[in-house]
This record gives structure tokens, C-alpha cells and sequence, in this order.
């Protein structure tokens, strides 16, 4: 058995968590890998719509235990909302015994969220369009070798490893100016690590690798996309966490030999949210046309997404480094009506036609070189079968798949579970 992964493969939004959703049905475990309450998964289903932050997108099947791995970041706050919310609408998945979490991931403290928002207020226009969740000081002080992890609100000392690292972010934000109050989120905080105990805490490693033995299905769920890769993204305009296939293996504590099928989802066109190079963008009509018409609104920030045409070159850079084994591609329904779909194969940079993503495309901007292709007129949203595919689709499918090399498993034509077709 091995763990099958299922990532974004452009800036984010990309719509994994629908997907994760309809695939769940044949996984006995969903298990998130990286990232923090900056995800924002949109599932709907029942004509229901749910928003999850840090909470893995198969918590609506019963037959499916959920992961909160080591290398997610925990904000104990958001995650009690969630589960109320949840609670609110029916789902307990505390009590059905389908959520737990890893001792080894870390905590967000009510004190990274204020050196986020004072890190971020210091930079002007080379602001990174932090979310402001705490998420990037969170994972300083993990690798800084400070941080405060799932595990240690159950040890005796909690509270004086709590106020020493709260002591040391005093002092940073002291340099900043004056310290906000923040009793108030303080007090949530401290409440919120009470009931973060109710859930049972795992091994991560420990309980991936029995699953495996037994020969249990598992998936890995990406957030964010892997333009955002610490590594690999768009540098500093990237989030803190590795979000490609190599973050599954230390974000569980999977071996990369034990790593199956290799999902990779994108859109029928490019978004990114926040601060950064975007070859592609849209900065006229054509894009406010895209943003309206794919509701390209933050799913918790509401904040409007940038959009453009699809970038094949990234997309080309983003497959080599997961290594993807299958594509989805998500809203293809959002470009019914384009008379004509620009597809960018190349970019120049330098004058020089390249093919690839270049080392720097934050300073020097590529530009993007397109191919036209037909679009298509229908509505797309109540298709069940790829027979009713219309041809001009078809085309661009065709197209993309000889590019990138890598087939197409499925098609999403809308937002709702149902809205989802197998093309091979
Ligand atoms: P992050 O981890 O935050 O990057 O999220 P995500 O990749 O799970 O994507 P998210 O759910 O934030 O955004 C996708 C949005 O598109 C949601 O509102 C989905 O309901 C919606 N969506 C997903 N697939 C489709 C589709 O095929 N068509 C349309 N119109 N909407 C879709």
C-alpha cells in the first residue's frame, strides 16, 4: 500500500478541497500535510456550502478517519470555530471518533498573530500579503527550535513553556513599538488548548505507516499550491511550508518510496491571492470577467483573487517537482462564453524565448507568450458524462494533456460534488 498525495499545483484555490472530497469514498484516511488556517477548502454538497481552515476536507464521510499532521500549524481557536461550526450543522467528528491530530505540529499563539501583522506592516510595497494568522512566525519558531507543539499541552509545565516563548515575542515586538493588549485572545487561547485535548493526539508517523501495514487506503491532503512552496515558489512571495509531494512525507512521517499517485489540481486559468510575480495576470476586462464569473473572493478573507490566463511553463515546472502521476483540472465551467482561451506555452525573458519557470521572476517579470484557441459557448454546469463535453473543450483538453504530458483524470464543471466527470 502507499500514500497517494493530492496538491494545488499553482498559487492556491485551485479547488482541493472539493476534490478531496469526492475521492474520499475510496480512502480510509485524509491526512493534511502542511500548512495552517490560511486554507481555506470550499466543499458543497446538499446544496450545503462548508469552509475549512485547518480541519481535512473528509470529515463529511463517515467511514473515513481525519489527520491533522505534524507539519500542519495549529491555531487551537480557529480550529475549536470549526469544529463548532460543524457541530452546528450536524457533524461532530470529536465525538464520531473521525478527527485526530499530531502530538509533533505546532501551535499558533495569540502573540505570532501580532509579529505577523507587525513584520508585515514594516514592509511597505514588498508586503507579502500575509493572511496574518501567525502562520510564518509560527514555523520561525519551529525551526528556530522555540516552537510550542499539539504535545506539550499535556505536559505538567505547559504553562511556563507558554509564558517563556510569550516573554521572547514580547521582546521582539517591543522593537516594533507598543505591545497590542491581547488578554482577550489570550484568555480564547488558553481555553481553546483545554479543548484541543478532547481530541486525540497521534503519532502521525506512527499512525500512517500501521495504516499502511494494514493495507488501509490513505491520501494526503496539500493546502495552499506549489507556486507557494517555500522552496520552489515565487521567493519571499511564497507561504512557510512546503507545499509540494516532499511536504507529504515529512509533514506525516511517510518514507518517499511509501509516496503512490500523485494528484495534481489546477484551474482552467490561473488565480493568486496576496503580494508576487503572476506572468500572466489580467490586469484589464478580461480579468474582472474571471474574477466575477469564477468568484474569485478569498473563501475567508474575502478578499479579491488576481486572475489570468493558464501558465504552462509553471504548470510545466510545477508537475516535475511532485512528480504528478494524474491532473484535475477545476472550473472549466468559469470559461464557457470566451469567444477565444489564451493558453501561455512560453515566456520571454532576456529576449530570449524559454519554455521553463527562470530563477528570477520576481525582478525581472517573464512575459507570457500565448496560443489561441477556440472557446466554448455552453453551459457547462449540469454535464454528467464526457460524452457531452463540447468539442472545443475536448480541444483544449487535448491540448493541455500534449503539453504537459500527464493525462487529465477528471473535470470539474462546478462547485457542487456532483458537477465532477471521470475522463478516463
Ligand atoms: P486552498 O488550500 O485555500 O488553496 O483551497 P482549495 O484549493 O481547496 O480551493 P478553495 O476551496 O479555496 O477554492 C475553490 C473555490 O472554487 C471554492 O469556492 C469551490 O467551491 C469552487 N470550485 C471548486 N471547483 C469548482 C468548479 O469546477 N467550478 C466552479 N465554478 N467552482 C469550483
Amino acid at each position: 500500500m502507499q500514500v497517494d498525495v493530492l496538491l494545488g499545483l499553482q498559487w492556491g484555490d485551485e479547488g482541493k478541497g472539493k476534490i478531496v472530497d469526492v475521492l474520499c469514498p475510496t480512502y480510509d484516511l485524509i491526512a493534511r500535510f502542511q500548512g495552517g488556517p490560511n486554507a481555506g477548502h470550499t466543499l458543497e454538497f446538499d446544496g450545503q456550502k462548508y469552509i475549512l481552515n485547518t480541519i481535512p476536507s473528509g470529515i463529511f464521510h463517515k467511514d473515513t478517519l481525519n489527520l491533522i499532521g505534524n507539519g500542519v500549524v495549529i491555531d487551537p481557536i480557529i480550529l475549536k470555530r470549526e469544529l463548532d461550526a460543524l457541530k452546528a450543522n450536524g457533524f461532530d467528528p470529536v465525538a464520531a471518533g473521525k478527527l485526530v491530530i499530531a502530538r509533533k505540529a505546532h501551535l499558533i499563539l495569540p502573540t505570532h498573530q501580532l509579529l505577523d501583522a507587525a513584520s508585515e506592516s514594516r514592509m511597505g510595497a514588498g508586503k507579502i500579503g500575509s493572511t496574518l494568522k501567525g502562520i510564518g512566525p509560527t514555523y520561525m519558531d519551529k525551526t528556530g527550535r522555540n516552537g510550542l507543539r499539539v504535545g506539550d499541552t499535556t505536559l505538567p509545565d505547559f504553562e511556563e513553556r507558554y509564558q517563556r516563548l510569550v516573554e521572547k515575542h514580547k521582546s521582539i515586538l517591543s522593537h516594533y513599538g507598543e505591545i497590542p493588549d491581547f488578554s482577550e485572545r489570550e484568555q480564547a487561547f488558553l481555553e481553546a488548548v483545554e479543548f484541543l485535548k478532547a481530541i486525540p493526539h497521534v503519532d502521525s508517523e506512527h499512525l500512517v505507516n500501521q495504516y499502511l501495514h494494514e493495507g488501509k487506503r490513505i491520501l494526503a491532503e496539500g493546502a495552499q499550491g506549489t507556486l507557494l512552496d517555500i522552496d520552489f515558489g515565487s521567493y519571499p512571495f511564497v507561504t512557510s511550508s512546503n507545499t509540494t509531494a516532499a511536504g507529504a512525507c515529512t509533514g506525516l512521517g511517510v518514507a518517499p518510496a511509501k509516496i503512490g499517485r500523485v494528484i495534481g489540481i489546477f484551474k482552467a486559468y490561473c488565480t493568486r491571492v496576496g503580494g508576487g510575480p503572476f506572468p500572466t495576470e489580467l490586469a484589464d476586462d478580461t480579468g474582472e470577467r474571471l474574477r466575477q464569473l469564477g468568484h474569485e473572493f478569498g473563501a475567508t478573507t474575502g478578499r479579491a483573487r488576481r486572475t489570468g490566463w493558464i501558465d504552462l511553463p509553471a504548470l510545466k515546472y510545477a508537475i516535475m517537482l511532485n512528480g504528478v502521476t494524474e491532473l484535475v483540472m477545476t472550473k472549466a465551467d468559469v470559461l464557457s462564453g470566451f469567444e477565444t482561451i489564451n493558453v501561455c506555452t512560453h515566456y520571454i525573458q532576456n529576449g530570449e524565448k524559454i519554455d521553463y519557470m527562470p530563477y528570477d521572476i520576481v525582478s525581472i517579470k517573464p512575459e507570457p507568450v500565448y496560443e489561441q484557441l477556440n472557446g466554448w459557448n455552453k453551459d457547462l454546469c449540469g454535464i454528467t458524462d464526457k460524452q457531452q463535453i463540447p468539442q472545443t473543450l475536448q480541444d483544449y483538453i487535448d491540448f493541455l494533456e500534449r503539453h504537459l504530458g500527464v493525462p487529465i483524470k477528471y473535470l470539474s464543471v462546478g462547485p457542487d460534488r456532483k458537477q465532477t466527470l471521470q475522463l478516463s
